[in-house]
């Protein structure tokens, strides 16, 4: 306790009172002095003192009956019992019951003020561990975002310098590039950080269900609503609503949702009267909103609101210089959790995944990295601990030579997706420059999409 420890003293006999009461303030307590074990029993419904020093026998309300009741209420403070005469039974009793020690009368003042000492200490180191745990874990909790790309480094700042503020953020890319991350690396630069961090995928319910997860309802609202429900939007009030895959909300459910970003208050299904909520909504999203707009699938006043700041979180594809770094975090990662020696990945290894195109993104290493922990018995992550498809992006070496070329078919892919995102992704321009026709080419891009 950083601050004096606060003591309810509790005895019927005056003298004793005053006594234990003086010598309690002398010592540094902060002391409430009840003769009336009602009062007490009062208080303690109403306060938590760490420690509570009663009589055992009193009128009305008995010590035993003010220790229960701590006990239940305030599971954290401790309790010393003072017994009339030594009777081996009470305290026996008493100790049962959770009390911390008990003193018989007559009692030598020093010998309280040494046992109400003891249980101090223990109060502290009890509060001291559990704020150490806290810390541990928080630590652990901790959202770490691997990368040394400018890019990325710069959105990173850019999330760092908006997440203390209450503006909505849009978080997009493509799948497994990190979004979620992101939102709960927002939340914990937050000033809301404290608070709950509730994330809702959209994707994952029907329409009516989404409804009743978000809003909630009353008792009665619909048939088999036995009980009131609150919704995860009342659950996040106070903290941050990641909503993940926005654009697949039903037109009706955009509107609620747009009345509750607005009015900052939600609306329970069957119910009359709204309740106030304080939340910061974090969508995510792998399509392109603008053209979701545009054909009608979201709501453009929505838009609006939860687009207040887009982070765009690139390809992996295209931040390849972190391939080698993000490869070694999951190793560590992964090496631990299986717990095998492993700290290295062998350099054919680490070439392949550096020229390999990742559709599936910083996910898709992931689970690469992690599969070859798993296969691995050494401490080395080799090229016989790769999926066959993975050995296949490989490449030829011609004989009497050493370096490693990649395929025609790699050349091709390579040069194919180079034109297309020269073009900003335009497949008819792109079919044209490469001289075939635009069905041919969309035939070699859905082939590298189903090969991995
Ligand atoms: N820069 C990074 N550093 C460390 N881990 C990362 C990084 N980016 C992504 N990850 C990890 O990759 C996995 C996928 O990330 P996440 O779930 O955030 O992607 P997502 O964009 O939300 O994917 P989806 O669109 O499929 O929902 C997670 O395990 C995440 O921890
Ligand atoms: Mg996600």
């Amino acid at each position: 306790m950083t601050e004096a420890g606060s003591i309810l003293i509790v005895d019927d006999e005056a003298v004793a009172l005053r006594n234990l009461e003086r010598v309690m303030s002398k010592a540094g307590y902060r002391v409430t002095a009840v003769q009336s074990s009602e009062e007490a029993l009062t208080l303690l419904e109403k306060q938590e003192f760490n420690l509570l020093l009663t009589d055992l026998r009193m009128e009305k309300v008995d010590g035993m009956r003010l220790l229960k009741t701590c006990r239940e209420l305030h599971p954290d403070s401790e309790v010393i019992m003072i017994t009339g005469f030594a009777s081996a039974q009470t305290a026996v009793d008493a100790m049962k019951q959770g009390a911390f020690y008990y003193i018989t009368k007559p009692f030598r003042l020093d010998e309280v003020r040494k046992v109400v000492a003891e249980a101090m200490e223990k109060i502290r180191l009890r509060n001291e561990n559990r704020s150490l745990k806290q810390q541990i874990e928080a630590l652990q909790d901790q959202v770490k975002i691997v990368t040394q790309d400018d890019g990325m480094l710069s959105l990173l700042s850019l999330a760092r310098q908006i997440a203390p503020t209450d503006c909505n953020v849009l978080v997009v890319g493509e799948s497994g590039t990190g979004k979620e991350l992101f939102a709960r690396y927002l939340h914990q630069h937050s000033t809301r950080n404290s608070g709950p961090y509730v994330a809702v995928n959209c994707g994952a319910f029907s329409k009516d269900l989404l409804a009743n997860e978000l809003f909630g309802h009353e008792k009665d609202a619909f048939t088999g609503a036995h009980s009131q429900k609150k919704g995860l939007i009342e659950t996040a009030s106070g903290g941050s609503l990641f909503l993940d895959e926005v654009t697949e909300m039903s037109p009706e459910m955009q509107v609620k949702l747009l009345r509750v970003i607005q009015e900052k208050e939600v609306l329970r299904l069957g119910a009359t009267q709204p309740v106030k909520v304080d939340i910061r909504v974090i969508a995510a999203t792998n399509h392109d909103l603008a053209e979701a707009v545009r054909s009608g699938v979201l709501r453009q006043d929505l838009y609006f609101r939860l687009n207040v700041v887009t982070l765009a979180i690139p390809p992996l594809a295209q931040r390849k210089g972190d391939i080698p770094l993000l490869a070694q975090y999951f190793l560590q990662k992964y090496a631990v959790q299986m717990k095998k020696t492993l700290n290295n990945i062998a350099p054919d290894v680490l070439e392949i995944l550096q020229r390999y195109d990742y559709p599936g993104n910083v996910r898709e290493l992931e689970n690469i990295i992690a599969r070859g922990c798993a296969v691995s018995s050494g401490d080395r992550i080799e090229l016989a601990h790769l999926s066959e498809d993975m050995r296949q992006q490989g490449g030829i070496t011609l004989p009497g030579k050493g370096e490693t070329m990649p395929t025609l078919e790699q050349q091709e892919k390579t040069y194919i997706r180079w034109v297309l995102n020269e073009l900003g992704g335009n497949q008819t321009a792109a079919a044209n420059a490469l001289g075939i026709n635009r069905s041919s080419l969309w035939r070699k891009l859905k082939g590298y999409q189903d090969a991995q």
